[in-house]
């Protein structure tokens, strides 16, 4: 049984911090599972670590479709929610709706949207309609570079309201969880105390309800950027290069594959197959004298 939204949420009214993380496919999905993970995010950030591009904007919702079925596949136990790519919920209430159903169709629990009260009667067509939505504020990756670029938000007083109505509107609306990114850690401690939901924060400092972390960031697999709140568990890409180095050198060398990832057959197998060449070439023989 996959942990469920209201097990989220009485998560906070535990006290119990949530752990989330995001993936985008079948392997390291099930490593994320089988690890505890709580939540699993198939964030857009694919379209950076998976797919090479600059930021999150290009991404579509047929790339997160498969991410997701990846993700769905490899899990048992996590609650999956899927990004909803830019361009695919702006426009207008049916078309997000129609694509949101995608990703619940294809076994995510929930969808998340970025925007603070601008994406309110978003975030109340689709919760009306049973489609659990986790909102996003601070820091908004489909947006941000396009504006200020990416920068620490709720530095100011004025910016901070702003954040603290955004995050009182979407818990109103409907939103079962908020993702908090980038905002000052005593703005995201204020929000979180706020509502009665879970923030899940990235950048925003350790009073948040969960926190989240971009996997390949949390691996040590991209280096790109590196943002600051972003601990390496593990220095992936190193480990990763000296494997397919040390693969490279055993191929050329001929050291690779050694009898243990060999496949033989008996000795007996061998001389009855060496017998049937010799008579072949023996056949040959007689043929040519004719
Ligand atoms: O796409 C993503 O990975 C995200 C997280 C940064 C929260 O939205």
């Amino acid at each position: 049984m996959r942990i469920s939204i209201t097990d989220i949420k009485q998560k906070k009214s535990k006290s119990e911090k949530i752990v989330v993380v995001t993936a985008y496919d079948y392997s390291t999905a099930k490593i994320c599972d089988t690890s505890g993970i709580e939540m699993i995010l198939v964030g857009d950030s694919a379209g950076m670590v998976m797919l090479g591009y600059d930021s999150t904007i290009p991404v579509t919702v047929d790339e997160m479709l498969v991410f997701c079925k990846g993700v769905v596949n490899g899990s048992k136990n996590s609650l999956i929610v899927a990004d909803m790519p830019f361009g695919s919920y702006q426009s207008d209430l049916s078309l997000a709706f129609s694509n949101a159903i995608k990703f619940i169709k294809l076994g995510c629990s929930a969808i998340k949207v970025e925007g603070g009260r601008g994406v309110v009667p978003l975030v109340k067509h689709l919760t009306q309609n049973g489609i659990p939505v986790m909102g996003h504020i601070g820091l908004k990756p489909q947006t941000s570079p396009l504006w200020e670029g990416y920068k620490v938000q709720g530095k100011s007083c004025n910016t901070a309201v702003d954040l603290f109505l955004d995050a009182l509107e979407l818990e109103k609306a409907g939103a079962f969880s908020i993702v908090l990114e980038m905002v000052t850690s005593e703005i995201a401690e204020k929000i979180s105390q706020g509502v009665s939901i879970p923030t899940i924060g990235i950048g925003s400092g350790n009073k948040c309800d969960g926190q989240v972390l971009v996997l390949h960031d949390l691996l040590g697999l991209y280096d790109v950027i590196k943002p600051k709140f972003a601990k390496r568990y593990a220095e992936s890409y190193s480990l990763f290069s000296t494997a397919i180095t040390n693969y490279i050198s055993d191929v050329k060398s001929g050291g690779f594959p050694d009898p243990q990832h060999s496949f033989s057959m008996s000795k007996e197998e061998l001389q009855n197959f060496e017998n049937y060449l010799s008579s072949l070439k023996a056949g040959k023989k007689g043929d040519g004298e004719k």
